[in-house]
């Protein structure tokens, strides 16, 4: 997988992106992730990437000859598969539209600021618009980390156990049981007695139930 973001705001990435699961899944070679500064882009004397919403109002808006020149530069290396523009009026994302997507190869993400961005880009360059939620950021860049971060323990091999993929919170509809560790009891709180009998079937059924019931309490809206 490789994933390509346009950014005013490079710096921001470096901190999750360059740590723990992403890191080991670029070292293993299986994920490439570029940042790219839309500022590089930039033309025209002033050197500006956003520019005054013609009509007035609306703040500054983040003009389409900047996005446009990086995302054609990208285009020239190879194909993708989408360009997202991460905004807070897109689809609102899940764990399906996750899914769905880790089976692509390519993708560039477009993070929008200021007002956002000039809609020629939404409507020719963008194949897919993307909100991580009913609640605004400032900017699509902690949005693009979560779509980054979520997609790419996705990938086949970048987890060491690749069954845990598929036991998270939301794969099938359903929220993860609970866990413990030893100590089995702390404090006088103990497990539950299940977990030690070392009948794997019945362990496996529990868990089951214990899923179920969590849903049913805190989601019940993934259960209809
Ligand atoms: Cl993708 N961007 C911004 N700016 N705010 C958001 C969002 C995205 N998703 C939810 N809120």
């Amino acid at each position: 997988m490789r994933i390509d973001i346009i950014t005013c705001l490079p710096n921001l990435f470096e901190g999750p992106l360059t740590q723990s699961i992403v890191k080991r899944s670029m070292d293993k070679g299986l994920v490439e992730l570029e940042i790219h500064n839309l500022r590089d882009y930039a033309t025209g004397k002033h050197q500006h990437v956003d520019d005054y919403a013609f009509g007035g109002g609306a703040g500054m808006v983040l003009m389409i000859e900047p996005i446009d020149k990086c995302i054609s530069q990208l285009k020239e290396k190879r194909k993708y598969d989408e360009v997202i523009y991460l905004t807070p009026d897109g689809e609102t994302y899940n764990q399906s539209i996750a899914n769905s997507l880790s089976l692509k190869e390519n993708f560039i993400f477009l993070c929008g600021h200021y007002k956002g961005v000039d809609q020629r880009v939404r409507d020719h360059l963008v194949t897919k618009e993307i909100s991580i939620g009913d609640y605004v950021l400032s900017g699509g860049e902690l949005a693009a980390m979560i779509l980054a971060d979520s997609l790419i323990r996705l990938v086949p091999g970048v987890l060491n156990d690749e069954t845990s993929a598929l036991s998270d919170s939301f794969q099938d509809n359903l929220l993860a049981p609970p866990v413990y560790t030893r100590p089995a009891e702390y404090k006088g709180w103990k497990i539950p007695e299940i977990l030690k009998s070392g009948h794997e079937a019945k362990i496996e059924a529990w868990r089951n139930e214990q899923a179920f019931k969590r849903t049913e309490k805190r989601r019940p809206d993934l259960l209809q």
